[in-house]
């Protein structure tokens, strides 16, 4: 079902900031930079390996997340105020988005309401219940959308 890692989320409290330590300390290409009113995020979005194909059709790619609340209401500034700033979730690739949440679904494994269901590049996206999975909020992206 998982066909990689796609990205790893990091909360920041200034992502211009988290920005240049990842293109100083390791040479990251920033592949995507973006405010996300809708979702209450300034996101930036590092290559951390070869493309080998456009953004929204390359699974094969996997990224550095940086994200930045613009609000206090969401889940990202809440995580920042009470953990600070560090790994917030982890992104999975997967072929067929639909296909994956109807199987976890009947595990009992549940979609966070309220989180964004498109994600950066056209992707789909769904976040499932840290509870379900020890503790690690985790998203499931399908590259490109369906
Ligand atoms: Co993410």
């Amino acid at each position: 079902m998982l066909v990689g890692i796609d990205h790893v989320g990091i909360a920041c409290f200034d992502v211009d900031a988290a920005i240049r330590r990842y293109e100083t300390l390791f040479r990251l290409e920033l592949a995507a930079y973006e405010e996300r009113p809708e979702s209450g995020v300034l996101e930036a979005m590092l290559r951390a390996g070869p493309r080998r194909a456009a953004p929204w059709k390359d699974t094969s790619a996997s990224y550095v997340q940086l994200l930045q609340p613009t609000r206090d209401d969401t889940a990202l500034a809440r995580f920042l105020k009470e953990r600070g700033e560090g790994i917030q979730h982890i992104g999975y690739a997967v072929a067929d988005l639909e296909d994956a949440l109807r199987h976890l679904g009947l595990r009992g494994v549940r979609v966070v309401p309220d989180m964004p269901r498109h994600g950066i590049f056209a992707n789909s996206i769904a976040f499932l219940e840290a509870s379900a999975l020890g503790g690690v909020l985790t998203e499931l992206v399908e590259v490109g959308g369906p």
